[in-house]
């Protein structure tokens, strides 16, 4: 019976399907029903583990609270994802130091759990179509509800998830989906933030379609050297959910990175009814424009299915053609080529807006990286967010992709297979690694597990090189004699030497290289305050400084080059302090991606640019006389320093290195030259003593932004003195206001002991009235829809027994019915408020309530805690509340407590931020309106200033309203 509906429904559905290919085109190709949606906007958010019994266990689809399609979501916070509600919270200093002193995980239940819900329509053209939610990630342990029904239960917060919601989706209607977060437990020893933290999608596909990450297109040459005729493999794995086996022809087109047509190939094949067929499609390319991180030059392959004669889905994909290989004694080569990894390891989050970055964060922060010679990202520790890696596509940085754990379990390898098949069309993606640092790395069992993995990998992509993150020295048992590349944490010399001698043909690379410790403008360790100083001198104990491992590094080709950690400080592993440190000081950046000193280092010796730079800063006012050690970093071949004139000295810089002064400090102007072998001058610089802070400055990272309500921009305040120059020292308290078609997403100043909000949420007063004290009679109830006497406002129940609904305690016996009763008194005030709600514990087993005589809702479900919301019905003055209720088996009544909650507006905070050193930064987010957005700054005693960009006019992607 069941089977034979089944059957019946996807007919019809296919036939409808079949029937309105044509009618809507999408994705900018008439004839593709395929959708891919985005699911960001107007989210309603709580924070609170307030529904625990919401699950029920018994009954699919009758959850309680938020869970619930009935539940009452008016007075939650409205929101856009990506979203991270630990930036929001306060810092705490007993909560985990690693995780950045933020109050969530073990020991703050209280903050641990947020729930999501969004509403949204389904057409009736959607009828027969494939519907889709998809998550980019959310950390952690999610459990996902479509029109009530539990569609997903996913624990890690690093990988990506999807749910065919088809079945239980209502075309033609409302649908609700609600997400609970649990971000009890932790899954790294860093910050990891909680949340919806990165996209959602609403795909809708037809009943045969290409399969989700269905496409795997890849150039692969023999031996792995590029030649002048790229062979293209092209797998296309079709998905067909109809009954019956169909006949699909697959069509390819391959678009150069100048937009010329290129190829076209096709291939036909049936596919068996309700299953998945993998059809392969080979074609060539000549003289390829190969990818690399100097020429990020993009493919695109776009496919098209066909099948009785309709196009029934189309996807365009882009890819790279380059290699990737190791070799043991040239170390890492791209397309067939040595090349050196100038790589940097990086967490997810960032200054302002903590792990939910909008995409074009993504794109600021690796053009940040590749300023000073980074060619290289590794994911530590774990699968990114995919715009990433569109990022580094696009803008030219190699990936090593990195998975979260070692394991061979069922979990793991499923989740390990989606991460690859997700992740493999990506250009960027040069190099797998599938775990850090385990502790069971030294053990056969390791090998064998990461064996498993290395396998799977090969299986799955041919094309690239395979590796892990291990920190252990001269052991060749486990993991590191297992894998095909041996990878570095730390270790530079004897370690790495010995290992070498004895494994000559096996590759090498530094995965996690530095950790040097350095905070941005400071030149002195100061424990007390959290800071240490910025010449490269400060790193734990397995740990080195920039110049050490590098110049170690930098000589040993079959090395490969490496990773430093990290490109851009993070929140948490605030190494070497503790509290009132919060922030890691390991970044060549800092959190706002403001370069420290290192960053020259490293620019000399990655880049081909002349570089030449002095540190520290020249506002030593009360050290005159002192001798101040001063560092110049730079590639000239020799460089010259002068104070005020004077020459201090010429010296000759070894390759890999830097050079030092010391210098007895006198205010005025630090400058220094720098010279070609030949005695030539090839570069200048200065550092001045700078006057009071005087002013500010803004600037942003892009004048013209698009009206998306997604783009976003990264405005820089600076104080300067009268003469424009940024004051070294500047610690001023800045308040920003933002007019126009933007807002204000976070800010920050890199300051790892900053304890300042970097966001300011507008947050509704919320008052909650207990309303507990009831009077209640057992009486007979009225049919659906009429009125009882005992429900209107002016009855008089002054006789009836008095009650409270708070506990457990239940007034009905089985199969009794009774009305409650209750007056609340509301002020002027009170009705101006934006929401009114009414929450109870239980209306058990079911009821309708009354606002003076009119029907609010009912509860159906005895385990719900049912909200009403019930402003539209009150007056000033007195209301009456009343509650018919049934009881049908056991005990029941009105239990577990009774609350009115009265939402006042919400109050807008007014931003600020202290600059750090002497900056800080604002990152503002476009609207979907088109203008202008000026954002301004004023601090007492400074010249305010103002800066406007242009958010424009655009086509958005694709989202849901
Ligand atoms: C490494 C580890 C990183 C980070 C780093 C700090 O051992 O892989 O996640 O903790 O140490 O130096």
């Amino acid at each position: 019976m069941k089977l034979r509906f089944f059957h019946k429904r996807i007919l019809v559905a296919a036939i409808l399907a079949t029937f309105s290919f044509n009618l809507f085109a999408t994705d900018g190709d008439a004839g593709s029903p395929r959708e891919k949606l985005l699911l960001d906007f107007n989210w309603k958010f709580h924070l609170g583990d307030d529904w625990p019994n919401f699950l029920r266990l018994d009954k699919a689809a009758q959850n309680s609270g938020p869970a619930s399609e009935r539940f009452n979501d008016a007075s939650w916070r409205t929101l856009n994802l990506p979203h991270d509600w630990v930036i929001e919270l306060p810092f705490d200093s007993s909560a985990d130091t690693s995780h950045g002193f933020k109050p969530v995980g073990p020991g703050f239940p209280k903050n641990n759990v947020g729930w999501y819900r969004r509403t949204f329509e389904l057409p009736a053209t959607d009828a027969g179509k494939r519907i889709w939610l998809d998550f980019d990630g959310a950390f952690r342990d999610t459990t996902v509800f479509v029109n009530g029904w539990e569609m997903k239960h996913n624990e890690s917060g690093y990988f990506p998830f999807r749910c065919d919601i088809t079945d239980v989706a209502r075309i033609g209607g409302t649908n609700t989906v609600a997400v609970k977060v649990d971000a009890t437990r932790f899954e790294g020893w860093f910050y990891e933030g909680a949340g919806i933290y990165r996209h959602v999608w609403l795909e809708k596909t037809s009943p045969l379609a290409i399969a989700p990450d269905g496409i795997f297109v890849y150039a692969q040459f023999k031996n792995n050297v590029p030649s002048s005729k790229a062979p293209i493999n092209v797998e296309v794995q079709l998905l067909n959910s109809l009954t019956n086996e169909v006949k699909a022809i697959v069509n390819c087109e391959i678009i150069s990175p100048d937009g010329k047509s290129l190829a076209k190939f096709s291939e036909s094949e049936e596919v068996k009814a309700s299953a998945m067929k993998t059809v392969k499609l080979e074609s060539k390319v000549s003289n390829p424009q190969l990818w690399s991180p100097e020429f990020p030059k993009l493919y695109k392959l776009v496919t098209t299915v066909e099948s009785s004669g309709k196009v029934v889905d189309r996807q365009e994909t882009e890819f790279g053609i380059r290699t990737f290989a190791f070799d043991a004694d040239k170390g890492f080569l791209l397309n067939g080529q040595p090349y050196e990894l100038k790589g940097t390891c990086n967490h997810q989050d960032m200054a302002g807006v903590g792990a939910a970055l909008p995409d074009a964060l993504q794109y600021f922060r690796i053009s940040k990286l590749k300023e000073f010679g980074d060619n290289a990202y590794r994911t530590s520790h774990n699968p990114p967010t995919p715009e990433l890696l569109d990022a580094c596509d696009h803008l030219g940085m190699i990936v090593m992709d990195e998975n979260r754990l070692l394991g061979s379990d069922d979990a793991n390898m499923q989740r390990f297979e989606d991460f690859i098949r997700r992740d493999r069309n990506h250009a960027s993606v040069g190099i797998w690694s599938i775990c850090n640092e385990e502790s069971t790395q030294t053990q056969p069992v390791a090998g064998r597990v990461g064996l498993t993995m290395q396998n799977k990998l090969l299986e799955m992509d041919s094309t690239r090189p395979v590796t892990a993150a291990e920190s252990v020295g001269d052991v060749f048992i486990g993991l590191p004699g297992a894998l095909e590349v041996r990878g570095w944490n730390y270790h530079v010399g004897r370690e790495i030497e010995s290992y070498h001698a004895k494994h000559p043909a096996q590759p090498e690379v530094g995965t996690e290289q530095a950790s040097t410790v350095a905070t941005r403008g400071i030149y002195e360790n100061d424990k007390k305050r959290g800071y240490v100083s910025a010449y490269d001198v400060n790193f734990p104990s397995w740990a080195s400084t920039a110049e050490t491992w590098w110049s170690y590094f930098a000589t040993r080709p079959w090395l490969s080059g490496g990773f430093v950690w990290t490109g851009f400080d993070y929140r948490g592993e605030p190494t070497p302090y503790a509290w009132p440190c919060i922030n890691s000081h390991f970044g060549v950046l800092d959190t706002c991606g403001f370069p420290k000193d290192d960053f020259y280092y490293y620019q000399s010796w990655w880049t081909a640019n002349t570089v030449l730079h002095l540190l520290p800063h020249w506002n030593w006012s009360g050290k005159e006389g002192q001798e101040i050690r001063v560092d110049a970093l730079s590639n000239c071949k020799q460089v010259e320093l002068y104070l005020n004139g004077q020459s201090l000295g010429k010296q000759a810089m070894k390759p890999n290195s830097k050079l030092s002064w010391q210098v007895k400090y006198a205010p005025g102007t630090l400058s220094a030259k720098g010279f070609d072998d030949s005695g030539n001058v090839i570069a200048e610089s200065k550092v001045e003593t700078t006057g009071e802070p005087a002013s500010l400055q803004l600037t942003s990272n892009r004048a013209t932004i698009n009206a998306d309500g997604e783009d976003a921009s990264v405005f820089t305040v600076s104080v300067t003195d009268a003469q424009g120059r940024v004051v070294p020292t500047a610690g001023n308290k800045i308040n920003f206001s933002i007019e126009g078609a933007g807002k204000i997403l976070g800010v920050g100043n890199g300051d790892p002991s900053c304890h300042e909000p970097d966001t300011f949420v507008a947050q509704p007063a919320v008052k909650n009235l207990p309303f507990n004290d009831w009077r209640w009679n057992l009486a007979t109830l009225p049919a659906r829809g009429a009125m009882a006497p005992e429900l209107a406002a002016n009855f008089d129940d002054s006789a009836w027994q008095k009650t409270s609904s708070e506990g457990e305690g239940a007034q009905l016996e089985e199969g009794q019915t009774a009305i409650f009763r209750q007056h609340l008194k509301l002020s002027a005030d009170d009705l101006n408020s934006p929401g009114i709600d009414i929450r109870f514990g239980r209306i058990d087993d079911s009821g309708s309530v009354y606002v003076n005589g009119q029907r609010v809702g009912e509860s159906r479900n005895w385990e719900d805690s049912p909200d009403f919301d019930i402003k539209k019905n009150l007056h000033e003055g007195d209301n009456v509340i009343a509650v018919s209720v049934r009881n049908v088996s056991g005990t029941g009544g009105l239990v577990m407590g009774v609350n009115v909650q009265i939402t006042g507006q919400s109050v807008m905070l007014a931003w600020s931020r202290s600059v750090f050193n002497g900056l800080a930064q604002v990152i503002v987010q476009s609207t979907k309106d088109a203008g202008e957005i000026k954002l301004t700054a004023n601090a007492d005693g400074l010249t305010p200033v103002t800066a406007a960009i242009k958010s424009v006019a655009c086509t958005p992607r694709p989202f849901v309203p």
